[in-house]
């Protein structure tokens, strides 16, 4: 969700690095964003939209915070937007996360004389702040028992006038620390870091950092120093540029050849490892939440028919209910792009204390996810910064089907079918990209898009449909083909888009597509064959992976159709690449 970042340097230019990072992070949160500097005293500069420029004066200060920001608590407002402030105005917070009990924490702050003028949970970490450095303790100590209050998520950097540090703290949301030649930082992701930094250093729940000439490290329950390895960053991990490309979404979307080619070059050590944890568990659950269940689902699909083991998909944010089903027998494959989204994390805490083991299948190197598993599978998809989630999806998927074949040991042919798989993507794109602009053009006022698929294929239309809505914000429906007759056929009249998965003219899906046709639905093919029903084709070429392959026109379509109604595909409205809350 929100993107945080803070900088405390040598030189006086913590304000420009902390700007500079602070874009970087914009894809967490763009509904408003803000800065405070301290220079002579702290300056503070805040902005609803996406970020723009920064007045000059802002650069320059020994130590900046800076704060992106997806409203939980208070409307899209200046105001609202962090840093917020004590109410001295010398002490500035950037949070990232909910605090529960912030009516109550309110009422125990007014009481003692402070006032409010945002509508947000975080400023009552400010004040609480300026309590306890009122009582004289040190501004550690204060940030330390001002966190002590908070019920909820959070990680949070704060600065002082009055003091030369800068601290951050953790519990629930991500904070990593970064380390370059006398100048510190502290960030929700190393996207933001890795320019500045050459090592970093993953905080804990739990965990304050404070830095002034030092870096120090402290369990925020008992206040005690702790020890803490810092490590190298790879920076070809976290380099995201958009080479040439106009957007993130066109970029990763053309990046899938790589994405599957990686993902599927897994160390037959760790696949084994994997492998011998599912054969072992008496039950498996797969969980995720947006694309990455449509990616468990298809897993579940996967682990049925070509390893014939009952793997139940389950939304991440549902898994409460199934938790007495869960023991030391069980697995969980965690499905998770980011390695931060709160429902996952919460759902693997969970399943863990009940002791079940924890497979974690995640792109962003050190996410929190990666520290919970007991092993984990890295997607190496790259960075992938567009909100939409494109490359990642299909890592997922490739991962997933390298398991299910690795369960009857034919892993190593699957590395090869994905391989050929990965080579026919680049011709996916060209024979179809300009189609899928046209198509673009006629459906840019559909009210509605219907989309169905038989088998896997009926996973690839939930997640077509979620590509189409978030992205263009036209309503998009996918389903598995023959539940049409079942309710939704209602809704099909002349020229309704109804876009269809089949594997081949005579998969089972064309019944289907043509009892739509027959009440007037406008029939878009996604197939190897063109099918007589069709008025609109996107070919794919023959494949026995057509099913992990076929998304890719409905991406292409789903980006055009953002184009064509002038929306901006990296940033869609309301939504954040990571989701750190619940
Ligand atoms: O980082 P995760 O894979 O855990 O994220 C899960 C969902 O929030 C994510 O897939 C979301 O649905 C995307 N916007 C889909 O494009």
């Amino acid at each position: 969700m929100c993107g945080i970042i803070g900088v405390l340097c040598k030189n006086s230019n913590a304000g420009k690095i902390a700007y500079e990072g602070l874009k970087r992070l914009d894809y967490r949160g763009y509904d408003s964003w803000g800065l405070a500097v301290k220079n002579d005293g702290l300056l503070i500069y805040k902005r609803t939209g996406k970020i723009t420029k920064l007045p000059k004066k802002m650069f320059y200060g020994s130590c900046a915070i800076g704060h992106t920001r997806w409203a939980t608590h208070g409307k899209i407002s200046v105001r609202n937007a962090h840093p917020h402030i004590s109410q001295n105005g010398k002490i500035a917070v950037v949070h990232n996360g909910v605090i529960e009990n912030f009516q109550e924490l309110r009422d125990f702050l007014a009481k003692k004389g402070f006032s409010f003028s945002t509508e947000t949970d975080t400023e009552v970490i400010p004040m609480l702040i300026e309590l306890y450095l009122s009582r004289n303790l040190c501004f550690r100590e204060s940030v330390r028992k001002a966190l002590l209050h908070l019920k909820g998520s959070y990680a949070i950097v704060a600065i002082s006038e009055l003091h030369n540090s800068l601290i951050g703290a953790r519990r629930g949301s991500p904070l990593v620390a970064g380390f370059a030649n006398g100048t510190f930082l502290l960030a929700s992701d190393m996207q933001a870091i890795a320019p500045y930094a050459t090592k970093a250093m993953f905080l804990e729940d739990s965990e304050l950092i404070e830095f002034n000439r030092k870096a120090k490290v402290y369990d925020i329950e008992t206040g005690k120093r702790i020890n803490k390895p810092v490590k190298k960053i790879d920076l070809k991990l976290h380099s995201a540029d958009k080479r040439g490309f106009e957007h993130y979404m066109l970029k990763e979307i053309y990046e899938q050849e790589q994405a599957i080619k990686n993902a599927s070059l897994q160390s037959n050590a760790l696949i084994e490892k994997v492998t011998k944890l599912i054969k072992q568990a008496e039950k498996v659950f797969i969980i995720g939440c947006g694309t990455s269940m449509h990616a468990a689902m298809f897993g579940s699909y996967f682990f049925a028919s070509i390893a014939s083991i009952q793997a139940n998909a389950i939304l991440a944010s549902e898994f409460q209910n199934f938790l007495n089903l869960v023991n030391k027998r069980t697995v969980v494959i965690a499905l998770s792009q980011s390695g931060e989204t709160a429902d996952i994390l919460e759902a693997v805490k969970s399943a863990k204390e009940k002791g079940a083991s924890v497979i974690g299948i995640v792109n962003v190197v050190g996410s929190s996810l990666t520290r919970l598993a007991d092993a984990t599978i890295m997607m190496n998809a790259g960075p992938e910064i567009c909100v939409l989630a494109t490359k990642s999806y299909l890592a997922q998927l490739s991962v997933l089907y390298l398991l299910a074949n690795s369960l009857i040991k034919k892993h190593e042919q699957a590395k090869k079918e994905l391989s050929e798989a990965a080579r026919l993507v680049p011709t996916i794109i060209k024979t179809n990209e300009s189609k899928a602009k046209r198509l673009a053009k006629k459906l840019k006022n559909a009210k509605s898009i219907f989309i169905i698929g038989k088998r896997e294929s009926a996973v690839t239309a939930l997640e077509a449909a979620l590509k189409i809505k978030e992205v263009s914000y036209i309503h998009a429906e996918g389903f598995a083909s023959a539940e049409l007759k079942h309710g939704t056929i209602a809704l099909i009249e002349k020229n309704v888009p109804v876009i269809a998965f089949a594997s081949d003219a005579s998969d089972e899906s064309i019944t289907n597509a043509i009892e739509a046709k027959s009440r007037g639905g406008f029939i878009i093919g996604v197939s190897s064959e063109k099918a007589k029903c069709f008025d609109y084709f996107f070919a794919i070429p023959k494949s026995k992976l057509f099913s992990i392959l076929s998304i890719i026109p409905i991406q292409l379509l789903a980006y055009y159709l953002a184009l064509s109604r002038n929306l901006d595909p990296d940033k869609p409205r309301n939504l954040a690449k990571s989701v750190t809350v619940k």
